[in-house]
């Protein structure tokens, strides 16, 4: 989803600096979207997103938008997961979150102008069985969306989650202990009330919407992209 984010905001005109610990995904999105070199790191390392940000200083003099797209995912209850697998959601699903965001705030304050969409999810907001660690953890990402909204409300950052249900990309499919077949990712297209999956340029648009000019009255806010998950 952050791929196709970044492809959005290009068609509608943006710069864009691309974020990612994984190399060569990272520089196949950088040249198709005719983008500078990515900035390859791990957001759980808050010295590597302090200079992510610079990087995007550096490069255009200015930080208008945010986008923390960064998550992994453990499929497992609490029993079935170690100490490892808990700090590694934790890490990077909230610390990452944090020191990106963090960072970002210092130079959009004294733009007096900026916008952050983090990703959140469906499983922030209500629980569900099996993903102990990551339901936690996108819990703690609407919370700190919603905390650093209100801290950054006068200085011109308006700070949103989009929360989307079941997307059809990379983490749908992975981590998973059984096989992944067409009649698994039907069943949870079954789960949905409009009875399939998104597809990620269905979440970008709105990224891209909570970061226009369209949204100016919008901050503190959780926006599921759902198809009435959360509505039952
Ligand atoms: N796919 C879904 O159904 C779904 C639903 C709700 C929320 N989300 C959330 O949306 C966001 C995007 O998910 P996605 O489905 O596109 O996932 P994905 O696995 O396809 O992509 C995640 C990207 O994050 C990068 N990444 C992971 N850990 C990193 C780290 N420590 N530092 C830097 N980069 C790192 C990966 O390299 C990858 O490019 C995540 O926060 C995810 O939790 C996904």
């Amino acid at each position: 989803m952050g791929a196709v984010t970044a492809r959005e905001f290009r068609t509608a005109g943006g710069q864009v600096v691309i974020v990612d610990r994984n190399e060569n995904l990272a520089v196949r999105v950088a040249n198709e979207i005719e983008v500078g070199p990515p900035v390859i790191g791990d957001v759980s390392d808050s010295a590597f997103c302090n200079r992510a940000v610079e990087t995007a200083l550096e490069r255009y003099g200015r930080l208008d938008v945010l986008v923390n797209a960064a998550g992994v995912i453990v499929r497992a209850d609490a029993l079935n997961t170690s100490d490892e697998q808990w700090q590694r959601v934790m890490n990077v699903n909230v610390n990452g979150v944090f020191f990106m965001s963090r960072a970002a705030v210092g130079p959009m304050k004294k733009q007096g102008h900026g916008a952050i969409i983090n990703f959140g999810s469906i499983w922030g907001s209500v629980g569900a069985a099996g993903v102990t660690a990551y339901c936690a953890s996108k819990g703690a990402v609407h919370q700190i969306t919603r905390a650093m909204a209100l801290d950054h409300v006068k200085d011109g950052i308006r700070i949103n989650a989009v929360c989307p249900g079941e997307v059809n990309t990379p983490m749908l499919a992975s981590e998973r202990s059984e096989p992944v077949t067409p009649e698994l990712m039907q069943s949870l297209a079954d789960t949905v009330p409009l009875g399939r999956l998104a597809e990620p340029v269905e979440i970008a648009r709105v990224v891209l919407f909570l970061a226009s000019e369209a949204a100016s009255y919008m901050t503190g806010a959780m926006v599921n992209v759902d198809a009435g998950f959360t509505a039952r």
